[in-house]
């Protein structure tokens, strides 16, 4: 297994390109069940998660083929061969359970494996399940697997969700945009990945409203037609870089950044003492003076502070001046990265979904083991900031969700490079 070795390397300055949004491509691709026309994406990202994708889709019989270095996915589901997602590909990434709303849509039947647990959570489907029986769909539980079915086609509804969870939406509106008649899906979930999605639902022919509000309205259609969208702007990998500088010191533009993905972290920044101003290409961040003063942080549903950064934000705030409380109210086991970070010196207490981090003046180089994806970024962070080396190991979490992390970085000056395992 390959590492990452980083040496704390003072200021960095230049600029870091942002890919297109990973959790976007992830529900944008599954889109391509809903009809037989080809889908293509542009401005998609590289990573080993969109390859999972890319394989379920095709043991579906979908063709999917990566173009251009892989920034363009060109999809056509025109005769697929299967309507069952399995364990083995959805254990290794939840996301392969946005399958189920297109196929139920479009075939009237699916069977999908249940993800089951990973690193940072349960993460149970019960949310997705509610709201396709709301439309009609029967879905029963066996051998681990989901099997849906609505033979009669589905019906528009009015579903309130208990809680506004990003997948169960999505699955709920791309099934809605075959159903028959009017859905009305409240207590939706508001991300920018969610707000793509529709844009690319509505040109492949969906009526769609009020995407990225509270309440979206869905007006079933009998079919849809193919498109050509772009994939909006990665703004969990944006947030990630924005600290690059918060935590090393410098001034670095993130092109492609828009203020309006993170707008809730960017004002945390702000609080704690680090610029971030919109530029021509994208945003321009750097610590106003010195060290940058402890916030306290509560993880939320978009418009909120995004959990997919408060492992990122944790790095921050142990070398920051005072003490943090960071909550996390979304997944129930997402501290992983802090006893990593205590191993750098870093002062942390956990009790159950709190945090309490007293900033340290330095961290110190060590080494550490990524324990996921967002943890596995974290610890870079940290150690470009640390005295000395910080060597990161188990990178494989961290090509799930970040391209190029080592050119990226070292193109604003980092110290750091890929160590191939043995
Ligand atoms: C999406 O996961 C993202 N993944 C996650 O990003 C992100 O952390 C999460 O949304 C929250 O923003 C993708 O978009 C591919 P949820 P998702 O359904 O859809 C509970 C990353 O690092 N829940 O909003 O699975 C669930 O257990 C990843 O890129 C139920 O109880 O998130 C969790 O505690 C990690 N029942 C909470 O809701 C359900 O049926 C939020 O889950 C569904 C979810």
């Amino acid at each position: 297994m390959d590492s990452i070795l980083v040496t704390g390397n003072g200021p960095l300055n230049g600029q870091i390109p942002i890919a297109g949004a990973k959790n976007a491509c992830l529900t944008l691709m599954p889109a391509t069940l809903l009809s037989e026309e080809p889908l293509t994406l542009t401005n998609a990202p590289r990573l080993s998660d969109i390859k999972t994708m890319t394989a379920l889709l095709q043991s579906l019989g979908a063709e999917v083929s990566s173009l251009q270095d892989g920034q363009v996915i060109a999809m056509s589901s025109h005769s697929l061969t299967s309507q069952t997602a399995d364990y083995d590909i959805v254990r290794k990434m939840r996301a392969s359970n946005l399958v189920l709303g297109p196929l139920l849509a479009r075939f009237g039947q699916a069977v999908v494996s249940l993800p089951g647990g990973c690193a940072i959570g349960a993460r149970p489907m019960d949310l997705h399940v509610e709201g396709l029986e709301a439309l009609g769909a029967e879905v029963e539980l066996k051998d681990g697997y989901l099997h849906a079915k609505a033979p009669g086609g589905l019906k528009g509804a009015v579903h309130q969700m208990r809680f506004a969870s990003v997948g169960a939406t999505e699955n709920i509106v791309m099934a809605a945009t075959l159903a028959k008649g009017t859905t009305v899906l409240k207590n939706a979930a508001r991300e920018p990945e969610i707000v793509d999605l529709v844009e690319c639902l509505r040109k492949m022919g969906a009526q769609i409203s009020g995407e990225g509000t509270p309440t979206i309205e869905i007006q079933g259609v009998d079919r849809l037609h193919g498109a050509t969208h772009q994939v909006v702007t990665d703004r969990i990998e944006l947030g990630t870089y924005m600290l690059a500088p918060a935590i090393c010191g410098g001034e670095v533009e993130l092109l492609g950044g828009r203020m309006s993905l993170v707008e809730s972290f960017a004002a945390k920044l702000d609080a704690a003492g680090v610029s971030v101003s919109e530029t021509e290409g994208g945003l321009k961040v750097a610590r106003k003076n010195g060290r940058v003063r402890a916030v306290d942080v509560v993880t939320e549903p978009f418009p909120g502070f995004p959990t997919d950064l408060q492992a990122q934000m944790m790095a921050l705030m142990c070398t920051a001046e005072g003490t943090s409380v960071l909550e996390e109210r979304i997944f129930e086991n997402r501290f992983m990265h802090a006893p990593e970070l205590v191993r750098m010196g870093a002062q942390i207490e956990v009790h159950g979904g709190t945090a309490t981090v007293t900033g340290v003046e330095r961290l110190k180089g060590a080494p550490v083991m990524a324990t996921d994806l967002r943890a596995s970024v974290s610890l870079i962070l940290a150690g470009l900031a640390a005295e000395g080396e910080t060597t990161v190991s188990r990178v494989y979490h961290l090509d799930r969700g970040y391209e190029h992390v080592v050119r990226k970085l070292e193109g604003v000056g980092a110290k750091i490079e890929r160590i191939k395992g043995q």
